[in-house]
């Protein structure tokens, strides 16, 4: 979890700061926050990392992806492409949008790729919400062609990846709108947070306004401010907005340490034979939050986490059996439960999800183990892990 192994006095500073101030809303209150912006800061920040015109922090990432949803125009009916191996997240937030969500394959980059969301598409077919999953991008140049070919809106739930680049270019701005998840256990956390990411400042516009209740914050009465559209409450709260900001302010050396520690374990076991690795198009852009390995099969997949379990490396994931991140677990969406109506009940499913066969997805998720990296080992404790890693595959692969 690097955002919080590295947690420390500039967090507690910046928290500081608006407890003295007492000021914990974002907006207005300008004559006792004696200037402190914490979440205006935050979003600088990530503008200024990214590359992104436009940024806006909010609650969640949760949060962030349905404000990217509903700013891409996103609603009641809509078919949407989705991963099957995503965090729920993603499905929900298109679920609670009013959109039908499309199931299709992913490949060894672990996304969504070109071939696999043509093979899903329907005459409906209006977007492509795009996972960039443990830290690394997709395969862009493919999917970009694709969806400009057949007029998809590209949508992006970059929730596990800030940090990550593909040829230079930040994830979150290659679709019209993006997320990026602060939760605990991502990269930077705020505690809880999520910041959405556009280049269209009429975007920006309608997500600012969709996380306030429609609030068009123009003007200094928030009382008499106009609401141009119904929105909802996805503020962040300037408490968790001070932690990411500090946060920010350590990507690039937890990026830093998070590549180097990956590369020493890559390094030890990339020789073993039938062991792969989780194709990533731009190496140079991986975050290097985890090192994902691809096994033969699935029956040596098991054996090998058992074999590092037993060995306490540390941050394995197995996800094809993790309840939060793969299709096989959702028997709940599968069968649409849900607390109140949603329009995928009135209008159906697009596909039949308990009985949607995805092979090549259930194949590399099988095979696939990540192994989270620590950006706050010290060398002796890299080699070690490296050493233990090796030590429980072999046992494994012979
Ligand atoms: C791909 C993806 N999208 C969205 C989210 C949701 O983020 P949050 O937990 O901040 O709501 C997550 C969280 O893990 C995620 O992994």
């Amino acid at each position: 979890m690097p955002g919080t192994e590295l947690f420390g006095e500039d967090e507690r500073r910046e928290v500081m700061e608006v407890l003295e101030t007492g000021i914990l809303f974002r907006y207005g209150h300008d004559e006792l926050r004696r200037d402190r912006w914490k979440a205006r800061e935050m979003e600088a920040c990530v503008r200024d990392y990214t590359g992104a015109p436009h940024a806006l922090a909010v609650s969640s990432g949760s949060t962030a992806v349905a404000c990217a949803l509903a700013a891409a125009g996103i609603g009641h009916g809509d078919e949407v492409i989705v991963p099957p191996f995503t965090y729920l997240a993603t499905i929900e937030a298109v679920l609670l949008a009013g959109g039908l969500p499309v199931f299709a394959e992913i490949d060894d980059t672990l996304c969504l790729d070109a071939s696999g969301i043509e093979a899903a598409l329907t005459p409906d077919t209006k977007a492509v919400l795009l996972v960039h999953m443990c830290g690394a991008a997709a395969d862009m140049d493919p999917i970009l062609e694709l969806c400009r070919e057949r007029d998809l809106v590209l949508i992006e739930d970059a929730g596990q990846a800030l940090g990550a680049w593909y040829h230079g270019r930040s994830v979150g701005l290659f679709g019209v709108t993006g997320a990026f998840s602060f939760d605990f256990f991502k990269i930077t956390t705020a505690g809880e947070g999520g910041v959405f990411v556009t280049s269209d400042e009429a975007r920006y516009r309608l997500a600012d306004s969709y996380a306030d209740h429609g609030h068009d914050h123009v003007g200094s009465n928030r009382g008499m401010e106009n609401h141009p559209i119904i929105g909802f409450n996805y503020r962040i709260s300037e408490l968790h907005a001070a932690i990411g900001l500090a946060q920010m302010r350590r990507l690039e050396a937890v990026r830093s340490a998070n590549r180097s520690n990956k590369a020493v374990l890559r390094d030890r076991i990339s020789d073993l034979s039938g062991l792969s690795f989780r194709r990533i198009p731009d190496p140079d852009g991986d975050s290097g939050t985890f090192l994902d390995l691809l096994l033969p099969d699935r029956p040596t997949a098991e054996l090998a986490v058992e074999s590092l379990r037993a060995a306490d490396v540390p941050g394995i994931n197995y996800w094809f059996t993790n309840m939060y991140h793969f299709i096989n677990q959702w028997d709940h969406v599968k069968n649409l439960d849900s607390a109140a109506p949603l329009a995928i009940h009135s209008l159906g499913a697009p596909q039949d999800y308990r009985a949607l066969e995805l092979p090549r997805s259930q194949d590399v998720v099988g095979r696939l183990i990540s192994i989270g990296i620590g950006c706050s080992w010290e060398t002796g404790r890299t080699e070690r892990i490296a050493d233990d890693l090796r030590a429980a595959l072999a046992r494994v692969l012979g």
